[in-house]
């Protein structure tokens, strides 16, 4: 049946307000207008961002709203004016858009487009009204392309088209967790090779940090957590040894030092904790250590840390997905996937009908999962 122009039927999970668990609905998506693009979406990942959304802890998010921002569709109809995706095509959404047009997307050494939510809210369509309504209500978009939802609309700056082979129950992971901890490593650090990292967190994030160290040519890459049960596909994915700091008496950055000589030359923060984030700086080499913060801190925190630390040479670093122009670079992250560059696939650890998103969220927090994948 063909539905381009038409408003289509389907299931979300939306959060009606701040602390309400989240509710599969019947929704209306209304066709996409000019520049913009409908999407069916196959598959799309668990990220805890999306729990953030849930307790209220995501900065600038209007309810009630669909969030979901790790998934993989194919184009169901396109508005007026878009010319880089047509019907039919394998795509990803991007929860960080490329307009093109902007200072930090003409710049080569950002990512970070004046269109994010950072800048401009994407809670609504660039022209201030939603493609969703359940119930007679408008309900607002998440970072412009709400993923739990089988049909969604956003930008034509926050979709890019793939190659048609990729399985897109796996390719999702592109959308958020692999591309940020993987880049973090390849584009924000610029990993040497021979070089000793330690990765904080060993989650679906820091697993894709290990592969992109991995990846550089890293000799020692060191895994910490305080979940033992981590480490076993942590050293499948290229971590040479792994830490519980709750084994050790001192402070795990000190055990580092003494570990290395003088401290990591790479530290990668992949928990979302000040805690961690400080002691990834301090295992930092003197003169020339280099600490990427991956993980998101806790909304409005304040950072303190001893700044000799840096007045001593190590430098810290923040990493937005990756630094990935993501249009630019998402296709070429999918090409060097199906070259078995690196093992994406590693990181499912669960695939999950759609209907089911609410026991996801619940491994996901019981700490029994890297990735969940939701399938519609
Ligand atoms: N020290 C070391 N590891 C810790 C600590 C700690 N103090 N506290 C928690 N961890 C570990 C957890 O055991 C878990 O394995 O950090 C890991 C975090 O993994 P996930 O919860 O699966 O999170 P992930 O999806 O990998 O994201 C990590 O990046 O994108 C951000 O919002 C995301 O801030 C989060 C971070
Ligand atoms: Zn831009
Ligand atoms: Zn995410």
């Amino acid at each position: 049946m063909d539905t381009s122009g038409k408003t289509i039927k389907c299931k979300a999970a939306v959060i009606w307000e701040v602390g309400r668990p989240l509710s599969i609905e019947e929704v209306e998506v209304a066709p996409p207008k000019s520049h913009e693009v409908r999407i069916k979406i196959i598959a799309t990942g668990i990220c805890g961002t999306d729990g953030h959304v849930l307790t209220g802890s995501f900065p600038k998010v209007e309810y009630p709203v669909i969030p979901g921002h790790e998934g993989a569709g194919i184009v169901e109809s396109i508005g007026e004016g878009v010319t880089g995706v047509k019907p039919g095509d394998k795509v990803i959404p991007l929860c960080l858009p490329q307009c093109g047009e902007c200072s930090s997307c003409l710049k080569a050494n950002t990512n970070c487009c004046l269109k994010t939510h950072l800048y401009e809210p994407q809670n609504l369509m660039p022209d201030k009204t939603s493609r969703f309504t359940c119930k007679g209500k408008q309900i607002h978009h998440f970072l412009w392309i709400s993923t739990f939802s089988e049909y969604t609309v956003m930008p034509d700056s926050t979709v890019v088209k793939i190659d048609a082979a990729v399985p897109l129950d796996k390719a999702c992971l592109f959308g958020c967790g692999f591309s940020t901890g993987y880049g973090a490593a390849l584009n924000t650090a610029q990993v040497m090779p021979g070089s000793t990292c330690a990765v904080f967190g060993l989650g679906g994030v820091g697993l894709s940090v290990v592969m992109g160290c991995k990846a550089a040519g890293a000799s020692r890459i060191i895994g910490v957590d305080i979940n033992k049960e981590k480490f076993v596909k942590a050293k499948e994915l290229g971590a040479t040894e792994c830490l519980n700091p709750q084994d050790h008496e001192k402070p795990i950055q000190e055990v580092l030092v003494e570990m290395t000589g003088h401290g990591v030359d790479y530290a990668f923060e992949a928990v979302g904790c000040l805690d961690t984030l400080r002691a990834a700086l301090a295992s930092c080499h003197l003169g020339c250590g280099v600490c990427v913060m991956v993980g998101v801190p806790p909304l409005g925190s304040q950072l303190a840390f001893d700044p000799m630390l840096l007045l001593t040479g190590r430098t810290l670093k923040g990493s937005f997905i990756g630094g990935w122009k993501m249009k630019d670079s998402i296709p070429q992250l999918v090409t060097s996937y199906m070259e078995k560059k690196f093992n994406l696939d590693a990181l499912i650890t669960h695939t999950l009908p759609f209907s089911k998103i609410t026991e996801g969220f619940d491994l996901l927090h019981a700490g029994k999962s890297i990735r969940i994948v939701l399938v519609f």
